[in-house]
């Protein structure tokens, strides 16, 4: 009957009473997705990492649920995103006033809020700005929905992450498996730029990197990359120094414009997936993180580390470590402590 009203409208298009009956509005669609999967956050979807991220994310089977929050422009964001024919639906949130909306019944949210750096900046400058944003975001989090996995992206890590730890803390909510630094970009360039050296397709490839996020704190483990292969003095030099100033590169080229963001996205897609497939209960998903760790005196650390159903459930250990990667985990120490203790008394003030 709605059908043949529709279909017959414009035979009387003057009768408002008609119109408003025929007309299929969105709202009344039957389609409301329904794919199984995980309900997936990502705040500060309309930036320059979380615009592509979300366009992963809808394309990723594992997402049944989809929600995009920002400051600015998530409607034409989720707009453009949710005509994707993938099985996520897409929902829109903007403003504080919507955060509790766009956090409640999350499975895994990912924050790339905060701003970027510009050339000659480091990390570690962007610190005023992304703290207060981050503390923010993870008060919502502690509220409505305390068990979900956190993947944290906003710079500078080293700090971001032990800040969201005692806003946790606080809250009475903390679960240090659940709270996951984003290193992975490290990982990505690092077995890109292996690759590269050793004339292999990098998907054959895998380094381990750890320590932290910035600089010197970045320690590659070429020591350990798979397959085994060894590297001469020089080569292991330069890979060194590249993967630690990887996203400088980018800063320097994109010249003002920015950091890193596609490979970002991609990185950052790669790490949720993994964390998906943990919650999934998949056997054996171990990728590095900058968790809450025993690993070395410092409360925070990047290494690997099996996730599972509860999130980082399994943290490993070095390894064996050569004579360069020993002098670089001291240096890689000194720094990061700053860095930690600067997140902590954030939110001691
Ligand atoms: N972990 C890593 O490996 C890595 C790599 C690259 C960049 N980053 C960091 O990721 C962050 C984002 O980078 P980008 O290039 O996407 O920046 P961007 O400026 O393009 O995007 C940031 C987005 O965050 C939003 N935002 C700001 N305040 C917010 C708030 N209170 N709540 C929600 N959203 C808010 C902005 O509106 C913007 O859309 C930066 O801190 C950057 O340093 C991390």
């Amino acid at each position: 009957m709605q059908r043949i009203a529709r279909l017959s409208a414009h035979l009387n298009p003057t009768n408002p009473q008609m119109e408003e009956s025929a007309i299929l509005e969105r709202v009344n669609c039957r389609a409301k997705g329904g794919a199984p999967g995980f309900k997936v956050a990502i705040l500060g979807a309309a930036g320059g990492i979380g615009q592509p991220l979300a366009m992963l994310m809808k394309m990723n089977p594992l997402v049944s649920v989809l929600h995009l929050y920002d400051v600015v422009n998530s409607p034409g964001v989720t707009a453009d995103i949710s005509h994707m024919d993938t099985g996520a639906v897409v929902r829109g949130f903007l403003g504080q006033q919507q955060l509790e909306a766009a956090l409640t019944g999350m499975d895994v949210v990912v924050i790339p809020a905060g701003v970027p750096r510009k050339p000659g900046m480091t990390r570690d400058d962007l610190f005023n700005i992304n703290a207060g944003i981050v503390k923010t975001l993870c008060e919502g989090i502690s509220k409505c929905c305390p068990n979900a996995i956190v993947n944290l992206i906003s710079n500078p890590v080293n700090s971001t992450v032990p800040i969201a730890a005692e806003v946790f803390k606080k809250a009475g909510i903390y679960d240090p498996k659940r709270l996951l630094g984003v290193t992975m970009l490290d990982v990505v360039r690092a077995n890109t730029f292996v690759a590269e050296v050793l004339g292999l397709d990098p998907r054959e490839v895998d380094v381990p990197v750890v320590g932290g996020h910035a600089g010197v704190t970045i320690l590659p483990l070429l020591s350990q990359v798979k397959p085994p292969c060894s590297f001469t003095p020089e080569e292991t030099e330069y890979l060194t120094k590249r993967i630690q100033d990887g996203g400088t590169e980018v800063v320097q080229a994109k010249a003002g414009a920015g950091s890193a963001t596609l490979s970002m996205a991609y990185a950052a897609v790669k790490f949720a997936d993994a964390c998906l497939r943990g919650l999934r209960g998949d056997a054996g998903v171990v990728e590095c993180a900058f968790v809450a760790s025993q690993v070395t005196e410092l409360p925070f650390f990047a290494t690997k580390v099996r996730l599972g159903r509860t999130g980082a459930e399994e943290v490993y250990q070095l390894g064996p470590l050569n004579e360069y990667e020993r002098a670089g985990l001291e240096n890689a120490k000194r720094e990061l402590a700053i860095s930690i203790q600067k997140g902590v008394s954030f939110m001691k003030k």
